[in-house]
Parts: C-alpha cells; sequence; structure tokens
C-alpha cells in the first residue's frame, strides 16, 4: 500500500473521487478517464494481484490490496471514504464488493454483467435503493454514437419489424491462460455472458424488452483442443428473439471465428482490436418504410417512389453521425474562410443539409469516446445534474435474465420466455 496524501476531509462538491477496484484488462482503461474528466479524481486502485502495483504507479495514487484494508486506512488517518467506484473485477465478485461498498454509502458503476445471476443483481439493486446509493452498470454501448445515431434513425424506418445481428471474432488462447476465470462457468466466463449480454442490452435499448428466445450452441472447438470438452465455457450461440412489442430477430455470437463482424471491429470502440472502417451490417435493422445498416448507417427506402414496392428500385441514403456532420460544417466554414476571408453562418443552406434525413445539433466535431460520456453521467447521476440512470440496475438485469433463458434454451432445446425482472427473488444468503 502506498501512502493516501489525500487527508484533506472538506469535500468539493463539484468534484467526484472515486476508486478503481481492479487492475486487470479493463480497470486502468476506466481509470485513464477517471483522471481525464473535469470533475472526478482518482483516489486509490484497488487489487490484491501483481499488477496492482504498477497500475497504482502509472496513475500515481495509493494501492490497497482490498475494501478492508482502504477503510481501514481511512478511519485510522480521519481521511473521507471516497465519493464513489468503479468495479472493474471479475463478475463473480461484483456483488458482493458491491454490497460491502454500498453500505459504506459509495456510489457504484459496476461493470458489465451485473453479476452472474439474476437472484444476486436484484439483491445489489434492491440493496442500493435502500441505501441511497447511485448504481450504474457499464454497458457503455448506449453511450456510444453509433448506438446513439441508431436510436435517433428508427423513426425514419416505420415500423420495425426484424432485426439481423451479428457478434463474431476470434479471442486469442492468450485471453484464456492469462485469466482462468474467463474459462470458468460458474465465474462468470463464456462468449455468451461476457459478450453476447452487450448486443443484448443495445438490442433491448433499440426495441425495448425480449419476451422470448430459442438458442442453438455453437460446436466447442477450444475444448476439442483441452481434456474435458463439457467443462469448457461457451463459444457463442444463435438466436432466435422475439421482443414484447412484436420486433423478432436473429443473433449471432461466437467468439472462436475470424470475422470482422463486431461491434469493436466495426466501430473501433475497444482500443485494443484493430478498426475495420469497411464493415457494413453487424446490425441489419428492417422496417415497413426502410432498412438501416450499421455500422456502415446507409439507410435504404423509396421515399421518392410512389408506392413501396420491390418493383420500384430501393435508394441508398448516407446517416452521418452528429460529429461527422459537425466535422463537415467546420471543414465548409474553415474552406470558406480560406476563399472569401469570411466564416458562413451556421445556418446558410450552404452548410446544412436540407434533406429528409439530415439532423443536426451543436456538437463537438470530435467523435464522442464512451467511457468518457458514461464516466461523466455517473458524475452527474451523483451531483444530482441528472436524475435518470442511462444504464440502470434494472436495465442490466433484463440483459442478464435474456442470457440466462438462453443458457436455458440450450440446455432443454425449447423456447424460453424471459422472465420479468418483477419475478426475480433476492438471495438473502448474501447477508448471513
Ligand atoms: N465494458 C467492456 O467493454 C468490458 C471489457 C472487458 C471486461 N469487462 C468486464 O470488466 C470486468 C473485469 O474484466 P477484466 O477482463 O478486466 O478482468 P481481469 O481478470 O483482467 O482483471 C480483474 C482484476 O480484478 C482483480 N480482483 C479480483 N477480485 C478482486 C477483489 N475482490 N478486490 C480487488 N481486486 C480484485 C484481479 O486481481 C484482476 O487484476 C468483468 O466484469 C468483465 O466482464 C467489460
Amino acid at each position: 500500500m502506498y501512502k493516501n496524501t489525500n487527508t484533506n476531509n472538506t469535500s468539493n462538491t463539484n468534484c467526484v473521487s472515486i476508486i478503481v477496484i481492479g487492475a486487470g484488462l479493463i480497470g486502468p482503461r476506466h481509470a485513464e478517464h477517471v483522471v481525464n474528466r473535469p470533475n472526478t479524481s482518482l483516489f486509490a486502485i484497488v487489487d490484491h494481484s501483481a499488477k496492482g502495483p504498477s497500475v497504482a504507479q502509472r496513475f500515481q495514487v495509493p494501492l490497497y490490496k482490498d475494501l478492508n484494508e482502504l477503510f481501514e486506512y481511512c478511519d485510522k488517518y480521519n481521511v473521507k471514504y471516497p465519493d464513489a467506484a468503479i468495479i472493474a473485477t471479475p463478475n463473480h465478485t461484483h456483488v458482493p464488493l458491491g454490497l460491502h461498498l454500498a453500505s459504506k454509502g459509495i456510489h457504484l458503476l459496476v461493470e458489465k454483467p451485473l453479476s452472474p445471476n439474476a437472484q444476486d443483481s436484484k439483491t445489489l439493486i434492491e440493496f442500493c435503493k435502500e441505501k441511497n446509493v447511485k448504481l450504474l452498470i457499464g454497458h457503455h454501448r448506449r453511450f456510444n454514437p453509433y448506438i446513439i445515431t441508431c436510436k435517433e434513425n428508427l423513426p425514419k424506418l416505420g415500423q420495425v419489424v426484424a432485426v439481423q445481428g451479428t457478434w463474431t471474432l476470434c479471442k486469442p488462447d492468450s485471453y484464456f491462460e492469462e485469466k482462468p476465470w474467463r474459462s470458468s462457468q460458474t465465474l462468470g466466463g463464456g462468449a455468451l455472458l461476457i459478450n453476447l449480454i452487450h448486443d443484448l442490452d443495445n438490442l433491448q435499448y433499440l426495441f425495448g424488452p425480449v419476451e422470448k428466445v430459442y438458442a442453438e450452441l455453437l460446436m466447442k472447438q477450444r475444448a476439442q483442443r483441452g481434456s474435458d470438452v463439457n467443462a469448457a465455457v461457451d463459444e457463442g450461440a444463435v438466436l432466435t428473439l422475439r421482443f414484447a412489442n412484436g420486433i423478432c430477430g436473429t443473433f449471432l455470437c461466437s467468439d472462436n471465428v475470424v470475422s470482422p463482424f463486431s461491434f469493436e471491429s466495426g466501430t473501433g470502440e475497444n482500443p485494443t482490436i484493430p478498426f475495420n472502417d469497411e464493415v457494413a451490417g453487424f446490425y441489419r435493422i428492417f422496417g415497413s418504410h426502410g432498412t438501416l445498416s450499421v455500422p456502415d448507417f446507409k439507410l435504404y427506402h423509396q421515399h421518392n417512389q410512389p408506392v413501396r414496392s420491390w418493383l420500384n428500385p430501393v435508394e441508398e441514403h448516407q446517416v452521418k453521425m452528429a460529429f461527422e456532420v459537425q466535422k463537415e460544417i467546420e471543414v465548409e466554414e474553415q474552406d470558406d474562410v480560406v476563399m472569401f476571408g469570411i466564416a458562413t453562418p451556421d445556418n446558410s443552406p450552404n452548410t446544412k443539409e436540407d434533406n429528409l434525413f439530415s439532423h443536426h445539433s451543436h456538437v463537438s466535431s470530435e467523435k464522442p469516446k464512451p467511457f468518457d460520456l458514461q464516466v461523466d453521467h455517473f458524475v452527474n447521476l451523483i451531483l444530482g445534474k441528472e436524475t435518470e440512470v442511462k444504464c440502470s440496475g434494472e436495465d442490466a438485469l433484463r440483459a442478464l435474465l435474456c442470457i440466462e433463458a438462453v443458457g436455458k434454451s440450450i440446455e432443454t432445446g425449447l423456447p424460453q420466455v424471459v422472465p420479468s425482472i418483477d419475478d426475480i427473488e433476492m438471495n438473502m444468503e448474501l447477508f448471513t
């Protein structure tokens, strides 16, 4: 443990102090965003592994090996507890850590999945309410410009009828060798719980709750190299989905095929996975009046045809994300300054597309960073500047319930109704 020099107990009402628990793959990424935002300070790193000291040193903050050590230190030296915590540890540890932190009144941003099982997740949700603690879950794609643009453009499709999605890529052996929990179903490993849950959250964010699911497990290729085929974690599945509002979908998830058709490859959101800007259609959303392909944002339509018909051509419109529109405006303005020595006003017809599909807002021309937006939202919730949680415990529980239904469908060979979150009991054993 390094000494915590943060002995100033007067709280700055506009700055939120945050600990990051977990110095593995994703924890340091959170820490990086915490140190770079204007209203946050990184209080400490908490991790017992050999990686802890180098991560704490990199961010020049104290390291505690566990929460007990942190709280003991604060109590002994009269240091104010951190305001908030980001839990970036293996899935099965999220709820015990969350309960401990919430019991001290510390607000929580918990990495997805909320936990590997629904009862434990429900317990943490209810406990946070009781303790008046904010709970945000790290389904950060809700802050991603691709998902935001997709949601904004759904009305242009008329009645959405169906969706088709793909998340396919190849995790190397080292991913599993480095961290044994990723190969253990009971500790929350497997492509369904680690990865598919992201896409199911995206789809529920776009189309509302999934009501029924049927799934077929993909063949396990990694297990064939190991000894116990049945004990190995899943490598993905194929799903059919029915949403409560009648929309139907299919989805293919595999973490063991070579393919660029994944959210990460197609959007470049994960710095460790190469961005492929030619990927088209990892989601395709079909509506009565058009089809939207994501992440390429081709909008297929027949708005200029007398009737919607297979006898008429389908036209293509390029939807742009808000930051791309803003970038174009800035480039045009710059060109005008160079050519005429004057800036073109923003509302000039020359600087705005005025067709049916354009949308404009005054936004930055930089590609937004979802982890920045997520931590800003977390801070705003804590400071009371925002009240509606963008990914609540209930939202995350809904995604988890879909994953559990996928698991049951694979087990039974039958379609499964996804239970309502109201039907989930708490796990009171967590308090004994
Ligand atoms: N949002 C995303 O895109 C994204 C990406 C990757 C991982 N994740 C999620 O983040 C979480 C962490 O994944 P990871 O791949 O970084 O894991 P990891 O195994 O690489 O790192 C976890 C770290 O937590 C530490 N740890 C474990 N238990 C602890 C405890 N009780 N107290 C303190 N430290 C403890 C470990 O020592 C390890 O360093 C998982 O829930 C995963 O699903 C999310």
